[in-house]
């Protein structure tokens, strides 16, 4: 069977088993912001109209001065990209037949892109179960690599890693010239995370990559941006595509990075809604790892194939994200997103009916 290689877009999932996608269903592989979009996109959505007329800023200099400010970097250090998918891409080019350790599982397209770019890859898996980052393990490794790439809070397990091992490792990897490629994608879920964007200035081999579509829920609309220093910006910048990002998305990125008070709102909501229905899941005798953001993995351990869980789940319209093709999963869990009560309510009535049937 050919697996989807991402989540969401369910009609392809439903395809390649060969089954109908439900008139209703509920996308538990999306992980963006359950609420979707800040209200303010919608109501000002026709004042932005005009934007579409003209090419868009290619220096995107409102949006990364606005940025600048808020993350306490200089502008020079920011590169705005259609996405974080994008800047995977153009890491992966600067990246060119170098070798690159990715530690795994994680978001699928490092390794994608990096192929594309003749990369040669290698591996660092994390212990399945609690898939904590083992610096001294990761460091032994190093004499072989020119880049790390490592994801945290990670997809898809949810876990931060800590951060006086990402130190360890930026400290070394700097002495080595390694490059080391963080993705923050999902940072701002989680109300205590510390970035390592203060330690920009300091290690000149360091990426930050940062995704808006998650948070602010616009993945449609595609924005996410690239911290580094402004050396390592310029190069990412020589392989972007002139007008990369769009008109459209430069006025919401600006507007969205100002909603404090919702993303304290989704913080505090994700906190509580995840630790309701893990207290469900747990009920019912599921295994979940220790998310601290808006997705979280999960697997019955009374059966060693969590396929006939997923099918059971997908007849029933609830759509979790397969792991087939995460390194060190192979399928051997279920990636659910933290979605609406309502939601986890049908999740947990479905698998309440599975756990008395299994
Ligand atoms: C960890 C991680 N990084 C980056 C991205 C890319 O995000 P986008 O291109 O939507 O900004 C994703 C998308 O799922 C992700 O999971």
């Amino acid at each position: 069977m050919q697996w989807p290689t991402h989540g969401s877009n369910p009609q392809y999932l439903y395809e390649s088993f060969n089954m109908s996608l439900p008139k209703k269903y509920i996308d538990f592989s999306v992980n963006t912001n359950p609420f979707g979009p800040p209200k303010i996109i919608g109501e000002r959505w026709h004042e932005w109209i005009d934007a579409i007329n003209d090419y868009p800023d290619p220096k995107t200099i409102s949006l990364k001065q606005k940025l600048a400010n808020k993350d306490g970097v200089a502008e020079e250090s920011i590169l705005v990209g259609n996405g974080g998918a994008e800047l995977i891409t153009l890491i992966a080019r600067m990246l060119q037949e170098k070798r690159v350790l990715i530690v795994q599982p994680a978001f699928s397209e490092y390794e994608a892109a990096c192929r594309a770019s003749r990369c040669h890859i290698f591996y660092h898996l994390l212990q399945e179960g609690d898939w904590e980052l083992d610096v001294d393990v990761l460091l032994s490794k190093l004499a072989h690599v020119d880049a790390i790439f490592l994801c945290t809070p990670n997809n898809p397990t949810g876990v931060t890693y800590s951060k006086a091992a990402l130190l360890k490792l930026l400290q070394l990897c700097n002495e080595k010239n390694v490059h080391v490629i963080v993705d923050e994608a999902f940072y701002d879920f989680y109300a205590e995370y510390s970035s390592l964007v203060t330690y920009i200035t300091k290690f000149p081999n360091l990426i930050i990559i940062r995704s808006l579509t998650k948070m602010y829920a616009i993945a449609g609309i595609r924005l996410g941006y690239v911290i580094s220093q402004p050396k390592t910006i310029q190069k990412l910048a020589a392989f972007q595509p002139h007008w990369s990002v769009n008109a459209l998305a430069l006025k919401i990125g600006e507007v969205s990075i100002e909603q404090s008070a919702y993303v304290k709102k989704t913080q505090n909501y994700i906190m509580n809604e995840r630790e309701r229905i893990f207290r469900t899941l747990k009920e019912l005798q599921f295994i979940v790892s220790t998310s601290k953001v808006n997705f979280y993995l999960m697997k019955d351990p009374h059966t060693h194939d969590q396929l006939p869980l997923f099918r059971f789940l997908l007849k029933k319209g609830i759509i979790p994200r397969h792991t087939a093709n995460f390194p060190g999963i192979e399928g051997r869990w279920l990636r659910l997103a933290v979605k609406q009560a309502e939601d986890h309510n049908q999740l947990a009535e479905a698998l309440t009916e599975w756990r008395k049937q299994s």
